[in-house]
């Protein structure tokens, strides 16, 4: 389900690689068909669509990349009509489920947000310092429509930020053009917090082995060892030849000046549980991650390679305007 954006596009290419067959079900309007699918259009809100799907199967699993946008009752509709042809679903869902993102530690039993599995996309509400989220109420309510469905056939896996080649929401690749401008660079203090984003491929690789295992439930899919935010910003100098000089400012100060969390500096936000959360289950079940040293070098050869804004909306929320930066770097 999806199949030619980001998250998707890594699982068929990665699916295809191991020799299985693969079919992707998408509108025909982001990205392109990874050669070598079988393709098949369709909107997958609209039911005459899923149901002329559900007569091309069976398959034995359906990865569902495609649902971030989804109300709860449109996952209910797509599980619903797919249900007699498909063995398994592997539901990629996101840490914004837990009643407890941002603020608390996780692991994969925290409680999740209240949604019905047939609400519509008006339901849940953003909070005042963004949390909980609508999209987290609407994700938590799309795993329990799957759960009514699929029941122990299905499988929930949690990311908390993806990063890597192909990234469209600009966090990362953000980061490496900041580095390669160079100058004085505004930092998030403390240094040392250390963030969890998991690579692109990793997660479609844990996604493919769960399509084919047993398991059940919830996985949170966040780095196990994660990267201190000065070690990641060294990577990032390092693969741009930046020539930039980390500033680390309290988290008061960028508060105080107005900077906007998660977005204008991408990744970093005050709340003491968002990188917190667990993955040990995902681990002891085949989630293996390689370092974000990597993920920032490949990151930086796709981008340098094929770097172009990524037609997205959420692109250009990401990035603090280089005259911010210098006025907040003069105040201090
Ligand atoms: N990026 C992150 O940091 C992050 C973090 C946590 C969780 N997640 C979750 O990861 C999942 C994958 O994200 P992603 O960025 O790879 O992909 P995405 O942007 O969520 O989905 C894009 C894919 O879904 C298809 N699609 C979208 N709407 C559709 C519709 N109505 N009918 C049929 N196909 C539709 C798109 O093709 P067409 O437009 O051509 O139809 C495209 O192939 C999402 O569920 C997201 O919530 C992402």
């Amino acid at each position: 389900m999806g199949g030619t954006w980001f998250l998707g596009k890594r699982i068929a290419e990665d699916a295809l690689a191991r020799g299985w067959e693969v079919a992707t079900f998408n509108r025909g309007l982001s990205g392109r068909d990874v050669p070598g699918v079988e393709t098949f259009r369709g909107d997958r809100t609209n039911i005459t669509d899923l149901n002329r799907l559900a007569a091309q199967g069976p398959w034995d699993a359906a990865i569902d990349t495609s649902s971030s946008d989804l109300a709860p009752r449109d996952v209910l509709a797509a599980a619903t009509a797919l249900r007699p042809v498909v063995h398994r679903w592997v539901h990629i869902s996101t840490v914004s489920v837990y009643q407890g993102w941002p603020h608390l530690s996780l692991t994969d039993d925290s409680p999740l947000l209240e949604c019905p599995p047939d609400a519509d996309e008006s339901y849940g509400y953003t909070g005042a310092d963004g949390s909980p989220t609508q999209y987290g109420f609407q994700k938590a309510g799309g795993e329990r429509a799957v759960t009514e469905v699929f029941g122990d056939a299905a499988v929930f896996l949690r990311p908390g930020v993806i990063l890597g080649p192909g990234e469209y929401v600009g966090r990362l690749p953000w980061w490496l053009e900041r580095a390669k401008r160079g100058g004085r660079i505004l930092a998030p203090a403390p240094a040392e917090q250390r963030i969890q984003p998991v690579d692109v491929r990793d997660v479609a690789r844990f996604a493919l082995t769960q399509a084919t295992g047993s398991a059940r439930g919830g996985f949170n899919v966040t780095h196990p060892d994660g990267i201190s935010f000065r070690d990641f910003l060294e990577a990032c100098l390092t693969e741009t030849g930046g020539a930039g000089a980390p500033v680390w400012v309290d988290p008061s100060v960028l508060v105080e000046q107005g900077v906007k969390q998660w977005t204008e500096l991408p990744l970093w936000r005050t709340h003491a549980g968002v990188w917190a959360v667990d993955s040990s289950r995902a681990v002891a079940a085949g989630l293996e991650c390689r370092t974000i040293a990597e993920t920032v070098r490949d990151t930086w050869r796709w981008w340098a390679a094929d770097g172009r804004p990524v037609d997205h909306p959420r692109w250009a929320e990401h990035g603090i305007a280089p005259e911010t930066e210098a006025k907040i770097l003069a105040s201090l």
